[in-house]
Parts: C-alpha cells; sequence; structure tokens
C-alpha cells in the first residue's frame, strides 16, 4: 500500500516510529522554515510538520501544497510539546516530521470548502457530489449507514434468514404508486417495471419454502418528492412463514434496539415500544405516524360544546363531527398575525376555520369567548387540561379533517417550541389500520397497504357488508414522527385474495391478467406467511440527525428527480429510440 498506518490512527504509542501516510491536504498553514499540514485521510485528521532542518527538499515541495492535493509523506512520528496538544484532535498528542514528500495529483480550487462546514447550495453540492461526499458530516453518514446495515445482516444471519436477490426488471401492476417502465427492444411495445417492492417475490419465495427471506433491496416509485422521499430509496425487505403479527414485531423490535444500541447515542424512550391502535393514534395525535417524544395531545371538547351557542360547534356536531383541541403552553402571547397564520395553515389542511383561545389571568380570551358559558369556559380548560398562557387551537370539523389540521398544527407547534428532544428515539407501533380506504376520485375502495395484506380472520365477511369497517392484519413502525417501516400478514389462499381484488373493483380476467401467477402460486400450498419492509434511508437520517434522507444516499436525487451530477434523465440517440419502438411525442 501507499500507506502503512492510516492518519486517525497515529497515537503517542507510535512516537519514535517511521511512517508512510496518504492523504489529502486538509489544511496548510507556512511558517516560514516550518510549514504545518493537516493531512486527511477517512480516517480522520493527522497534523504533519516540514522543517527545513529535517528536510530541505521536503520543506521546498511542500511550499507547492494547496488544499486538497493528494500527497504521500514519510516521516517520524514525535510527541508535541507540552502547550501544544490538541485536545480537540484524536491524534493530538502527536505530530509527523516529514523527510519525504510525493505529490500523488494536484486539485483545482475546490468549487466549495471541504475543511470547514459551511453552508452551500445543495445544486453545487450534487452536481459536485464526490467532493461534497469528501466532506466529514458525509463521510461520518454514510459510515454510519454502513454500520446499520452490517449490524442488520449480522442479527438476520442470526436468526437463519436468507438473503436473496429478486429482479430489478419486473412487471407493472396497478395499485401503488406509478411505475418507472423500462421498454423491450425484443418485444416491440412491451415493458418491463422497476419493482415499487419486491412484495410479490417475496411472497413466492415463501410459497418456495425459503422460510425467512430477506433483502437490502432498491425499491423505485414514480411519486412527488419531499425529504422524506426518494424515487429510488432502499428497503429491508423481510419476509417470514409459519408466523402472526406479533412474531414479525418481536423480530424487528429486537433487531432495532440491538441496531440502536451499537450505532448510537441516543436514548430510547420506551421499551417495549409501545403498540396503538390507528383509531387511536389518530384521536390522539391526528397522524397514523405519531412523533410520540412529546405530549400535546388532541382533546375532544365535543361534550364540553355539545350545548353551545356557537353555531359552528353545534351544526357540525348534529352533522356527527368533532370539536377538539390542541394546548400549546406559553403561547398566548401570540399576535393577532401569528394567529391568523396558524388559521391559514389549518385552512390549507382542509379546515374550515380555527379558534384560538388565550387562556389569561382572569380568564379566557377568544373571539368566540361571549358565545360560552362560565360552565362551558372551565370545561374547555379541564378537557385541555390547560395552563396559564396556554394557546388553545380549535377544530370542528368530520374526524378525517380534525385530525388532519389538529395534527399537522401539533407538529408545527411541537417544532416551534422545540417540544422533541433530539437525543430520544420514540418508537412504536401503530396496528390495526384499516383493511380499506376510499379513494374519492376513481369513487372504488383502494386497499390502504397493498392487495396483499390479510384482513383479520373474521373480518372478511366484512368486505361484502361494511368494507370500511375491515380492519387489516397491518403493523407500521414509527420513530420520531416517521413511518420508518410497514409490513402485514398476507393472504395466502385463493380465494381470499380472489375476494379481496373483488372488493377492489379489479374484476376476475383483470385479476386473472394482471396477478395470475399469485392466485395460482397460492393453490400450490402457499405457507401462512407476513413480513415487513423498513425504510432503511429514513432510519439512517434519523440516526445521523438528518432532516433529509437525501444525507444518508451517496448520489441521491434533486427534489424534481434529476440527476445534477450525471445530468440524467436526459435524451437518448435516434437509432436508440428506434431499436426500443419508441416515437418521442412532439
Ligand atoms: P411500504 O410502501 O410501506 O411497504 O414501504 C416500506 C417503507 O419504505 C419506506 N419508503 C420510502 N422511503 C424513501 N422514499 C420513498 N419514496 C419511500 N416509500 C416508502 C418507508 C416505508 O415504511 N412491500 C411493502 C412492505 C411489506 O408489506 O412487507 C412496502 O413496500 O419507511
Ligand atoms: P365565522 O362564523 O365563519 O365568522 O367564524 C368565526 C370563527 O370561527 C373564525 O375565527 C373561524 O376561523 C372559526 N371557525 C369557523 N369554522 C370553524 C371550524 N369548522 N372549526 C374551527 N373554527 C372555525
Amino acid at each position: 500500500m501507499l500507506k502503512s498506518i492510516n492518519c486517525g490512527e497515529l497515537r503517542l504509542s507510535e512516537v519514535g516510529k517511521e511512517v508512510t501516510l496518504a492523504g489529502w491536504v486538509h489544511r496548510r498553514r507556512d511558517h516560514g522554515g516550518l510549514i504545518f499540514i493537516d493531512l486527511r485521510d477517512r480516517s480522520g485528521l493527522v497534523q504533519v510538520v516540514f522543517n527545513v532542518d529535517v528536510s530541505e527538499q521536503a520543506h521546498r515541495e511542500a511550499a507547492e501544497l494547496r488544499t486538497e492535493y493528494v500527497v504521500q509523506v514519510h516521516g517520524k512520528v514525535a510527541a508535541r510539546p507540552e502547550g501544544l496538544i490538541n485536545p480537540n484532535l484524536d491524534t493530538g498528542e502527536i505530530e509527523v516530521y516529514v523527510d519525504q514528500l510525493r505529490i500523488l495529483n494536484p486539485s483545482r480550487t475546490t468549487p466549495f470548502p471541504i475543511n470547514e462546514e459551511v453552508e452551500v447550495a445543495d445544486t453545487l453540492r450534487l452536481k459536485y457530489r464526490y467532493l461534497d461526499l469528501r466532506r466529514q458530516r458525509m463521510q461520518r453518514n454514510l459510515v454510519l449507514r454502513h454500520r446499520i446495515i452490517a449490524r442488520i445482516r449480522t442479527y438476520l444471519d442470526q436468526q437463519g434468514f436468507i438473503d436473496v436477490e429478486t429482479p430489478i426488471l419486473l412487471k407493472s401492476t396497478p395499485e401503488g404508486a406509478r411505475d418507472f417502465v423500462v421498454p423491450s427492444r425484443i418485444h416491440a411495445g412491451k415493458f418491463f417495471a422497476l419493482p415499487q417492492s419486491p412484495q410479490q417475490m417475496k411472497q413466492l419465495l415463501m410459497v418456495a419454502g425459503l422460510e425467512r427471506y430477506y433483502q437490502i433491496a432498491r425499491c423505485f416509485r414514480d411519486e412527488d418528492l419531499r425529504a422524506d422521499r426518494q424515487p429510488e430509496f432502499t428497503q429491508l425487505d423481510l419476509e417470514i412463514s409459519f408466523v402472526d403479527s406479533q412474531d414479525v414485531r418481536d423480530l424487528i423490535e429486537g433487531m432495532m434496539k440491538q441496531v440502536f444500541a451499537d450505532v448510537s447515542d441516543k436514548r430510547l424512550q420506551s421499551d417495549p415500544f409501545p403498540v396503538l391502535t390507528y383509531d387511536e393514534a389518530m384521536s390522539r395525535y391526528g397522524s397514523d405516524k405519531p412523533d410520540l417524544r412529546y405530549g400535546m395531545e388532541l382533546v375532544d371538547l365535543s361534550e364540553a360544546v355539545a350545548a353551545s351557542e356557537f353555531s359552528v360547534f353545534a351544526n357540525t356536531l348534529a352533522e356527527g363531527g368533532q370539536v377538539k383541541a390542541i394546548c400549546a403552553p406559553g403561547c398566548a402571547s401570540y399576535s393577532r398575525k401569528q394567529l391568523d397564520d396558524l388559521q391559514a395553515e389549518a385552512q390549507a389542511k382542509g379546515a374550515k376555520g380555527l379558534v384560538w383561545m388565550k387562556v389569561e389571568a382572569d380568564g379566557l380570551r377568544s373571539p368566540i369567548a361571549k358565545f360560552l358559558s362560565a360552565e362551558e369556559q372551565d370545561a374547555i380548560l379541564r378537557a385541555c387540561d390547560a395552563e396559564l398562557d396556554g394557546l388553545i387551537l380549535i377544530v370542528a370539523d368530520q374526524p378525517k379533517i380534525v385530525a388532519e389540521a389538529l395534527g399537522y398544527l401539533r407538529l408545527q407547534m411541537g417544532e416551534r417550541l422545540e417540544l422533541a428532544d433530539p437525543d430520544v428515539l420514540a418508537c412504536a407501533w401503530v396496528i390495526d389500520f384499516p383493511l380499506l380506504e376510499w379513494n374519492e376520485d376513481e369513487k372504488r375502495w383502494q386497499a390502504m397497504h397493498h392487495p396483499f395484506t390479510s384482513a383479520l380472520d373474521h373480518h372478511w365477511p366484512l368486505l361484502d357488508s361494511e368494507p370500511s369497517a375491515a380492519v387489516a392484519k397491518a403493523y407500521d413502525l414509527v420513530c420520531n414522527g416517521m413511518e420508518i417501516g410497514g409490513g402485514s400478514i398476507r393472504i395466502h389462499d385463493q380465494g381470499n385474495q380472489s375476494k379481496m381484488f373483488a372488493a377492489l373493483g379489479i374484476s376476475p380476467e383483470e385479476a386473472q391478467a394482471q396477478f395470475g401467477h399469485m392466485l395460482e402460486a397460492f393453490q400450490f400450498g402457499a405457507p401462512p406467511h407476513g413480513g415487513i419492509a423498513l425504510g432503511m434511508d429514513r432510519i439512517a437520517a434519523i440516526l445521523a440527525d438528518e432532516t433529509s434522507i437525501r444525507e444518508v444516499i451517496a448520489f441521491p436525487k434533486t427534489a424534481s428527480a434529476t440527476d445534477l451530477l450525471l445530468n440524467s434523465p436526459s435524451p437518448i440517440s435516434s437509432p436508440q429510440l428506434k431499436d426500443l419502438h419508441i416515437r418521442v411525442a412532439e
């Protein structure tokens, strides 16, 4: 190798030894007869010294060095004199006196500094991603991600799982997000689709008798991007035969605890992970992925205002709606403008309005106070458990909109008040999801999870009578307000699978055409099975204290799904198009 030891590994124990180092010039200080370089490789930094008295030639050559030059140095490790020790550096007790320098490759001036944490425009970072990834923060993130995956692989291997690869060229199916498709050259007018997840393949592996499968799988979904969504992302995908929901959850919970303990200093808020039903999560937090690091729960005021003169409340309740609130501590000083802004945010989430109430020393102050009796005001304060200076925010509407609006405001206020401890991991299971949800645009039921998820055994008849009431054997893992995993016990018999397709409005012919392979496989001794997929990017982002998963993906796409480094997507040549039987519409 071009080096005998890594820069960051040098300690007092190496003093007196001759070493060869190779790395990048992180920083350079020229003091005339002495030139100091912080030399960097992946392991860290070490100070190397060019002293005219040690080697006149090396000292002369060192004058040419600039940041990010790649160099090899040979020299002797020495203890730093008392007073010059740098306690902030792992190698701060030593330095290396260089007698030979070799410039392995010079560097142009980089478009942004590598050696300090400065704000750099995302577009520049992504265009020069290889330089961005040289920075300490990104190196740390990628190493962390590697360690998470390494720990997972060891754990699953010990638990008897085998890693099986599944195809990237797959088949387009309805249901789910939009597909990325790949045209076939050999079969004109036909297309593969990239997998949105290996869902069907892993179930077929269960039919194949593999019993315990896992894969660190790349998934592709052509959907609108956000901080926690990329068009291609990575799942820990797994599937197990002969299990129920509890077995899958226990296994994953055990794994996550080991990962956390191994790679993170963060504290687990609750062990075991709490289990919430979907209904409970929606009603208490207005979200199926609640951030449980703080309270500020939604409280139901329906009873407290049942007889209220305020017509909005009375009418909403008469129409079967709810009146609910959150109480933000210490926010009674909010200005008119701040309150108007909150109302606008609630309205953007579908609410018709937002009532505010300030808890002041001499009582409640609110535009609707005059419509509320003293008893009603008291009942509201009690229901909210409100303290002096609290700001109560009330939405009256159908439950779905109340949850949407107040769930959002809860997160907003939680963020403003910094209620979430960044050093805490609040994991929880959300279970008992509805099997189906109504798609208002298409006027049909769709699977809340996916069409292979089983209903509770005794809920199958509900598909005919009351589809909205059918509960799925599905579970999500949430952490700090993010959905980090989702899975279910699957349908494993052809009868129920056909019934499910019918409930989704898929005709028997269409089911045969799209999913015939699944229906057929289930007729050859398919074992009961279930599984889960965890979002590796999201888990890594949480543990790395990053708000966007882009920061834990080596080469991510921009928010508009482009790659600025490779300049893709890009046009392809006419002969290529012709080969693929494709004509681009003008
Ligand atoms: P699901 O669609 O819930 O389930 O995905 C599982 C987990 O993958 C992560 N995830 C994403 N991460 C980044 N960018 C995206 N665009 C994105 N979409 C999803 C989330 C999510 O919880 N086959 C089923 C799993 C199963 O049933 O076993 C599935 O894919 O963290
Ligand atoms: P209005 O009767 O429309 O003038 O509204 C009076 C106050 O009630 C305003 O502050 C509105 O924002 C609020 N408001 C109206 N509809 C609702 C609702 N559904 N939930 C909560 N507040 C509402």
